[in-house]
């Protein structure tokens, strides 16, 4: 009776770490912003294709195309993977192939091509073209072809039906760094708080079993009330036993 009652606190803390392990995996999963609009999570980012509704002129600028992106960047390519991911992406909500404006611009300073958001362009993708460009540098702006996933060169100014796709990083990621390891700190806490106050539970039963056995080992001592208290419940207790 008495060690049935003693565990239910142990279960009790246990559920509570095993609740904590849940929490900590569900913080984890993609955090894409709640904006109303699908935004699809690939990797560390999340990616929201511009169509439907959204996108009924179809033929803007850049600038106007940017603008759709209401304060998130435009795509941004860093990899062969995500590269492919766009390819395999835009089929669910276009048909055919579409020129996706990729978020680049050119950068006098480095006389290149450049992201927004500074970083370089160190994935690239160019189709085939030996025909340079007369393209002025500066109106000098990349699409994506959705279905070969190859990059091309055209004008940031002209009117032309392109596809946008706005793009960015998972909050999730971004904040997970410094509570993940509070958090994590916070679990082995629990297991050692739950394994200490256990191995006081199961210390607190095994003398109440054995407490003859303990108590005689202190009968030399000065007798403290706390034992004379335990001693009184024993001897209850054998009492409640040895009747039928
Ligand atoms: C791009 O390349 C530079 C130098 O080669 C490197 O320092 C940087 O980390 C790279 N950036 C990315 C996003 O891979
Ligand atoms: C596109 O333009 C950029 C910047 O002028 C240039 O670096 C790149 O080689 C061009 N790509 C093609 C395929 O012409």
């Amino acid at each position: 009776m008495g060690s049935q009652r003693n565990r239910q606190p142990v279960v009790q803390l246990w559920s509570c770490v095993l609740a904590l392990c849940v929490q900590l995996r569900s913080a984890q999963t993609a955090d894409c912003p709640a904006d109303g609009r699908t935004w699809v999570p690939f990797q560390d980012r999340c990616y929201h294709f511009v169509h439907g509704e959204e996108d009924k002129i179809k033929s803007y600028t850049f600038d106007r195309a940017k603008s759709l992106c209401l304060g998130f960047e435009p795509l941004t390519v860093q990899s062969a993977e995500e590269n492919d991911f766009v390819i395999n992406y835009s089929p669910q909500v276009w048909k055919g192939n579409v020129n996706v404006w990729l978020g680049m611009f050119y950068d006098t300073n480095i006389d290149g091509m450049r992201w927004f958001g500074e970083s370089p362009v160190n994935f690239t993708n160019w189709e085939d073209s030996s025909s340079a460009s007369d393209l002025a540098p500066l109106d000098t702006c990349v699409t994506l072809h959705s279905n070969t996933g190859k990059w091309e060169n055209v004008s940031c100014t002209e009117e032309v039906e392109n596809g946008v796709v706005c793009e960015t990083a998972q909050k999730a990621k971004k904040v997970r760094k410094k509570p993940s390891a509070l958090l994590s700190a916070l679990v082995i806490l629990s297991v050692v708080a739950v394994m200490g106050i256990s191995a006081v539970i199961w210390f607190l039963h095994q003398r109440h079993n054995f407490g003859s056995t303990i108590f005689t080992a202190f009968e030399y001592h000065p007798p403290f009330r706390v034992l004379e208290a335990d001693q009184s419940c024993l001897v209850e207790a054998e009492e409640t036993d040895s009747a039928p």
